[in-house]
């Protein structure tokens, strides 16, 4: 996160750092329909850009690789307007003043890809307006605000390494330390609600016992019982999705598997040179897909509001 410029409050920056599931396990569903999950998440080091600037009127454009792609999502359903204005509201309602906002949305990352996108554009609007409005709000409210966003919102606020579970609202810091990492998508959109949908098992086995230090071998070991039980539904809908996720294991990855609802798929590695080679090779092999070489944050690094 960095300010920019001697008027620190005029304009604020911030990352929609990309969210990676690294376990999903399905453990039951809810009465509304949507299911419970006990999720091991972390997140890269690269993400969206936002940029928020004091205007004269409110505004949201775009750039960056993947803008198209959102080009066609209507204003009312884009995340980061449903962010601004409902925490408008909120501080509003507490006396505090706000102001017109320029927002600059730089869409790095690819859109319905399983890694937060939405969720981390609108996490971050919420933490760049708090600090551009320099306001208060409880945290208890700014969580209600977030669920009610998106279920990975709240996940996406914290943007470091957590276990997840309820839907996405019981959330409690981890101990993983930083590994050096390739995010691969074949750059197949993929609708979330039709992956739940085509869940066949809703109450699997929770994950289990995290190790509590970042020791590099326990969390290796903790590593081989985990797995995301939205991958086989994902297989089935985008059958390049088993393709990543091969070609990430025969790269040598410490771990691999697929994240949230698919279709980018990731590998962790042990050193840098070898997360390197497996980007190469990817692409080299796929030129045509979208392959990133990133980091994961360490405990500790994220950005909590
Ligand atoms: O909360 P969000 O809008 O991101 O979720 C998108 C859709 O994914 C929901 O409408 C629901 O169909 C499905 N979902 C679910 N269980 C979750 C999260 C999402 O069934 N824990």
């Amino acid at each position: 996160m960095s300010l920019n410029g001697p008027d620190t409050m005029a304009r604020v920056e911030e990352i929609a750092r990309a969210k990676i599931n690294l376990a999903l396990h399905v453990t039951g569903r809810r009465a509304d329909g949507y299911h419970l999950l006990d999720s091991l998440v972390t997140f890269a080091e690269d993400g969206d850009e936002l940029r928020f600037e004091v205007a004269e009127t409110d505004s949201l454009t775009l750039g960056g690789a993947f803008a198209q792609s959102l080009g066609t999502v209507p204003p009312d359903d884009n995340l980061v307007i449903k962010a601004r204005d409902r925490l408008r509201a909120l501080v509003g309602a507490s006396g505090q003043k706000t102001t017109p906002v320029a927002i600059r949305l730089e869409k790095t990352l690819p859109v319905a890809a399983g890694i937060g996108g939405g969720s981390a554009d609108a996490a971050a609007t919420l933490r760049g307006l708090l600090r551009l409005w320099q306001c208060d709000v409880p945290p208890a409210s700014l969580q209600t605000l977030a669920l009610a966003l998106g279920a990975d919102v709240p996940m996406c606020l914290m943007s470091k390494p957590l276990r997840a579970e309820g839907i996405g609202e019981t959330l409690a810091p981890v101990a993983l330390p930083s590994y050096p990492m390739v995010l691969v998508n074949p750059l197949q959109p993929v609708s979330t609600p039709e992956i739940f949908q085509n869940l066949e098992r809703r109450d699997n086995p929770p994950i289990g016992p995290l190790p509590e230090s970042p020791d590099a071998n326990a969390w290796l070991q903790s590593f081989a019982g985990l797995r995301n039980d939205l991958q086989p539904p994902a297989e089935a809908l985008v059958p390049e999705i088993a393709e990543t996720c091969g070609l990430l294991r025969e790269s040598l990855a410490l771990f691999s598997g697929m994240s949230g609802s698919g279709a980018t798929c990731f590998g962790l590695y042990e050193s840098e040179r070898a997360a390197m080679r497996a980007a190469l090779a990817l692409s080299a092999y796929r030129p045509q897909w979208y392959v990133l070489l990133t980091h994961t944050v360490a405990a500790g690094d994220g950005d909590v509001p």
